[in-house]
């Protein structure tokens, strides 16, 4: 479980479904190789085994795409998102979903006198070697323990007191609710813990347009979600929400 690294590691992100999409894409191929060529009414047909082959493709493609992700593209976006924030270096920051510090280290790193927090729920499946103990060790490695907090704390009730932080960021984190009405509770912790004047970040590769719709509903000035397929190298948007000063 604990991992003896002597390097940072932010561990690869739904490992069980690359591995997934690779099996397929194996079994495709396989079965490609093997399906015989056969003739109806005097027609010999050969092409069904090169359509398992193409078809292969689609599973290996998605799969290498996540992999691709995790290894390269998921710094550029944690670069991206960082980026966006005029930073002081007072900021009280909160990373959701910080799996092994990804964005609070990040943050961490650009921070003087502020503190960035890191909560999760520790989902194996969500994340390799995804333990609040590698988590701690890669804080360790990256130089930054007293400017972060770890906190085991579910988003959708989080224990923060209104109006905590200046800036929020998630990273493929929400989608892992998988019932709209529990991504509800989410939002509204989001809206509630954000500072009047804050930003919220939130970048996920599926359901953004609900995000959107639903941050604005809960009193924040959201723009409009952008693409950023091309620095993750696959899927990616962000929505970018912002709470006016009351
Ligand atoms: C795909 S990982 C991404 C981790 C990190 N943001 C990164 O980009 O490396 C998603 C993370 O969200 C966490 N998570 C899932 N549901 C959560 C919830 N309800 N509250 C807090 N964290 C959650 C998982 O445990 C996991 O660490």
């Amino acid at each position: 479980m604990y991992n003896h690294q002597s390097k940072p590691n932010y561990g690869i992100d739904a490992p069980g479904t690359i591995r997934y999409f690779f099996l397929i894409g194996v079994m495709l191929t396989i079965a490609g190789w093997f399906v015989p060529s056969f003739s109806i009414l005097g027609i010999k047909i050969s092409f069904i085994g090169s359509m398992f082959c193409v078809m292969a493709l689609v599973p290996i493609a998605l799969g290498t795409s996540m992999l691709v992700y995790s290894i390269r593209g998921k710094f550029n976006i944690r670069d991206r998102m960082l980026d966006l924030i005029d930073w002081k270096g007072d900021e009280n920051v909160l990373d959701i979903g910080t799996g092994r510090g990804l964005l609070m280290i990040g943050a961490a790193k650009r921070l003087k006198t502020g503190k960035a927090i890191g909560i999760d729920i520790w989902n194996a499946v969500d994340l390799s070697g995804n333990f609040i103990e590698n988590t701690f060790k890669n804080v360790e490695l990256e130089g930054v323990k007293d400017k972060v907090e770890i906190k085991h704390q579910d988003v959708r009730q989080m224990s923060f007191t209104d109006n905590s932080f200046d800036v929020i960021f998630s990273l493929l984190c929400l989608h892992n609710i998988e019932d709209k009405e529990e991504r509800a509770l989410a939002y509204c912790e989001i809206a509630r813990v954000l500072k009047s004047g804050g930003t919220a970040l939130i970048a996920d590769y599926t359901n953004i347009t609900e995000y959107a719709k639903a941050l604005a509903q809960v009193g924040l000035k959201v723009e409009k979600p952008k693409s950023y397929l091309l620095q993750a190298y696959g899927l990616m948007w962000m929505v970018i929400a912002t709470k006016d000063v009351s």
